[in-house]
């Protein structure tokens, strides 16, 4: 029998509108719409490949993806450090994964294979990102792992590549990714995707080409998992109001982006930012993420965002860590790489640009 591996890197995304407070934990259904940007080089790939039995292991182990596939800023090719609960949670990720793609399938006309979907599968990873970077995502990698879970299923394997290049299949496959974690269902096209409900979809802007740049304030293991932020913040008093007003924003942030107009992007996104940490910090009891480095890069980028400021400021923006998000025209990359080197000449910087979602590969093992 052809013994084949299935391999898929996904990119991670970085909120603009953020995905914070669930309705219903169980399936990571949101409390609000957010919308994102998806990345390119900042990625995880995955390689599945089936093995005797039907367990689903984890193997601390590169994933044989071709070098000229390894993309990346300079890129880092690194296994992450994965164990007991972590790998349990991928485990039964794989298993939600198979069990939803058959029913999909049926819907895409792809042929399930039900006894592929019951074998054994070995998974090898690697994020495209340096390991101890601090940004290690687990949209990228649940995007990853739902794509080779449900590509493990195909009788054709091909034709589910080809069933890839089908929006409303990436939109199938999306809605399962967001059972294992919720910010996944954003990676799977782009470069701007709104999420709403069970829903993640691309969205038509006018922005024009951009870049992005990571400043890598520190990569200590954050204290409050990103699942437990979405429980903690709605102890916040800030939070009733929050979900009042965020409808408003988020009309606000997709015209301007179908407008192209980046300052307006800039100064939702930097507003919306704040708010999402000031309900941490504002939680009963508070928390934070902030390290002295965001403080000092929040500082330096204040002044951007004032009315008398001569320079277009920057979509500037943070998830749910101490790393700032920098994305700014193309046209501007080699100005703002100088400003930021000028103010933190010490600091750390990842640069990438919007990407378009997962991607998927077969191959067959000698
Ligand atoms: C702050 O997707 O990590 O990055 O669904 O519990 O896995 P789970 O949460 P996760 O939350 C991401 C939160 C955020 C904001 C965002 O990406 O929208």
């Amino acid at each position: 029998m052809r013994r084949l591996s299935f391999a898929s890197r996904a990119p991670s995304n970085i909120a603009l509108i953020k995905y914070m407070g669930k309705t219903e934990s169980a399936l990571n259904l949101p409390e609000n719409a957010s919308l994102s940007m998806t990345l390119d080089a900042l990625s995880t790939w995955v390689e599945a490949t089936p093995s005797v039995g039907s367990e689903v292991r984890w193997i601390p182990e590169l994933p044989r993806v071709p070098e000229i596939e390894r993309v990346g800023a300079g890129a880092a090719f690194a296994a992450p450090k994965l164990e007991g609960k972590g790998v349990e949670r991928l485990a039964r990720h794989v298993e939600r994964a198979r069990t939803q793609a058959r029913e999909v399938f049926a819907r895409f006309g792809l042929e399930f294979d039900a006894d592929a979907a019951s074998r054994g599968l070995e998974l090898r990873s690697a994020n495209s990102f340096p390991a101890a970077s601090g940004i290690a995502s687990s949209a990228s990698a649940f995007a990853a792992i739902t794509t080779v879970a449900a590509h493990s299923c195909a009788r054709d394997p091909d034709a589910f590549l080809r069933a890839l290049d089908d929006v409303d299949f990436r939109r199938a496959l999306a809605r399962i990714s967001r059972q294992g974690s919720g910010s996944s269902c954003r990676s799977f096209e782009g470069p701007f995707v709104y999420w709403e409900g069970e829903e993640a979809r691309a969205l038509e802007t006018g922005m024009p080409a951009l870049a992005h740049f990571v400043l890598l304030i520190s990569s200590e293991e954050k204290k409050t998992s990103s699942s437990a932020a979405h429980l903690q913040i709605k102890s916040s008093p800030l939070w009733p109001a929050r979900l009042q007003h965020l409808g408003e924003r988020t009309a606000r942030m997709t015209a301007a982006l179908a407008a192209g107009r980046v300052s307006d992007v800039a100064r939702l996104a930097w507003t919306e930012a704040w708010e999402m940490h000031s309900l941490f910090h504002t939680a009963e009891p508070p928390f934070s993420y902030w390290q002295p480095g965001t403080v000092a890069a929040l500082q330096w980028l204040a002044p951007f965002f004032e009315s008398n400021s001569t320079i277009e400021p920057p979509i500037a923006t943070l998830d749910a860590g101490p790393n700032v998000h920098l994305i700014v025209r193309a046209s501007d990359r080699e100005l703002w790489r100088a400003r930021i080197s000028e103010r933190f000449p010490e600091l750390k910087v990842l640069e990438d640009q919007p990407g378009a979602g997962a991607i998927a590969r077969v191959r067959s093992l000698a």
